[in-house]
């Protein structure tokens, strides 16, 4: 049975002449799955279907072979946009997702510390969203999703604010975390080589419907040198190739 399956989903907005149609999708327990596809082809919206943000027209989601429940628990999201609360500290709103259910307890302060301190963002604990640079926000909403461990994660282009170094330093740590938790993840990129480097397994979307797929043929764990290998390089470059060919 996979972990999360999604069943010939569709799914239209209001006034969209075609949205998301027959969408099937099977991640397993642990598995980093990647959508790829142009600007406004529906990956967010598949996305938000996915973790039970939005309700499909026809088709389900199923988690662990149950319907999902809405609004879905045990999942992290980080939206397109940072979503931060703008009269709370970069402190509470990493632990909001706790303070939600009371005290947060002292491991969830332990462990939204340390989400600081791997994110880089230690020192801006007592900022307020406003003060922060794109990149920064981005980096709270991390941090914020990953608080408590989820094991399901949506991403929607998380590190799309970041410059190039940073991204490639996060990108290890959410596989790391990722490792850690056997979290499974969803994650929306622009960027075939970020998909590439993170994914065991990616979808290419285009004008609402999954027209590609593949399981990605890298050594795990990843490692940074990886990224500059002739495998790797080859991989993208023919990626690169199907997308331009597909879309
Ligand atoms: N709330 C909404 N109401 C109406 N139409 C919407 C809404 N949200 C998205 N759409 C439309 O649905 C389509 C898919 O949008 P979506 O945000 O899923 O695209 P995307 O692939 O994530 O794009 P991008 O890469 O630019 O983020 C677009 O044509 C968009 O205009
Ligand atoms: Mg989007």
């Amino acid at each position: 049975m996979s972990f999360l399956e999604l069943t010939h989903l569709s799914h239209c907005h209001p006034n969209q002449t075609h949205g998301l149609q027959h969408i099937n999708l099977s991640l397993d327990q642990g598995e980093f799955h990647c959508l790829l596809g142009r600007s406004g082809c529906g990956k967010s919206t598949l996305l938000k279907l996915a973790a039970g943000l939005l309700t499909p027209h026809t088709g389900q989601v199923l988690l662990q072979g149950k319907p999902m429940r809405q609004p879905a628990q045990h999942i992290g999201f980080v939206f397109q946009n940072p979503t931060l609360l703008d009269w709370l500290t970069v402190w509470d709103n990493v632990l909001l997702p706790a303070s939600l259910h009371g005290k947060p307890s002292p491991s969830r302060l332990t462990q939204a510390q340390r989400l600081l301190h791997e994110l880089g963002i230690e020192s801006l604990s007592q900022h307020y969203p406003s003060q922060l640079s794109g990149g920064q926000q981005s980096r709270v909403a991390i941090a914020r999703a990953l608080l408590l461990q989820p094991p399901l994660l949506f991403m929607d282009e998380p590190f799309a604010a970041l410059d190039a170094l940073t991204r490639e330093q996060l990108q290890d740590k959410l596989l790391e975390i990722g490792a850690q938790h056997q979290s499974t993840v969803l994650f929306v990129t622009h960027d075939v080589y970020e998909a590439m480097y993170l994914a065991d397994s990616l979808s290419v979307l285009e004008q609402g419907q999954i027209v590609h797929q593949q399981h990605i043929a890298l050594p795990k764990p990843r490692y940074d040198a990886l990224r500059t290998s002739a495998d790797f390089m080859h991989l993208a470059h023919s990626l690169r190739a199907l997308i331009k060919q597909l879309l």
